[in-house]
């Protein structure tokens, strides 16, 4: 496996919501149309980057960026490609960029059900700082909270 991170523009916008529908369940109200992805890569601040394993693409990290904050809007990694430590190095990619772009902060929302990813993000020393009651779960999935959770820049 050779992994590369790009960043891509909203031309990828297709893509990266091709990605998302594949790594989320079906239903979830997380699985976002190309258009949506396009219109945010267009607003201030919003970055994306893509996995790819050669050039086949495994995962991406989508953001915001807020002055001295960002925020993780998304990060997916196909089920293929799981449990290969490529959501750790894009994280760790994305938490170095911001240390060299002058972020203090980052910030994230993670349905409090979502095993994989709270475990993720605890390896990668983001810690939960609130909780959003029912957040998800508007499509008659199972309500679940959003815990907020945050990485301070090192
Ligand atoms: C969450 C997700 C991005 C993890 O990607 P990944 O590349 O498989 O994760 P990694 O291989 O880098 O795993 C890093 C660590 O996270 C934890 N982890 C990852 N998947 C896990 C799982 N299914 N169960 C428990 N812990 C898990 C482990 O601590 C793991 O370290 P280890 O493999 O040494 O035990 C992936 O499962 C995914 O795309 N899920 C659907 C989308 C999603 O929920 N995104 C997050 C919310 S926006």
């Amino acid at each position: 496996m050779t992994l590369s991170f790009n960043s891509v523009k909203s031309e990828a916008a297709e893509i990266l919501s091709e990605i998302q529908a594949r790594s989320f369940d079906q239903n979830s109200e997380q699985a976002w149309s190309a258009a949506a992805i396009a219109d945010l890569l267009h607003s201030p601040g919003t970055a994306a980057v893509v996995v790819l394993d050669d050039s086949d693409p495994a995962g991406f990290l989508l953001s915001r960026r807020a002055g001295p904050e960002a925020e993780i809007l998304s990060v997916c990694v196909l089920p293929a490609y799981r449990r290969k430590a490529i959501g750790h190095q894009v994280i760790r990619h994305f938490q170095a960029e911001a240390k060299r772009i002058g972020i203090r902060e980052i910030f994230l929302e993670v349905a409090e059900y979502n095993n994989a990813a709270l475990a993720l993000y605890g390896k990668n020393n983001f810690e939960i700082v609130g909780r959003r009651r029912h957040y998800y779960g508007n499509r008659g999935e199972r309500k679940q909270d959003a815990l907020i959770m945050k990485y301070r820049v090192k």
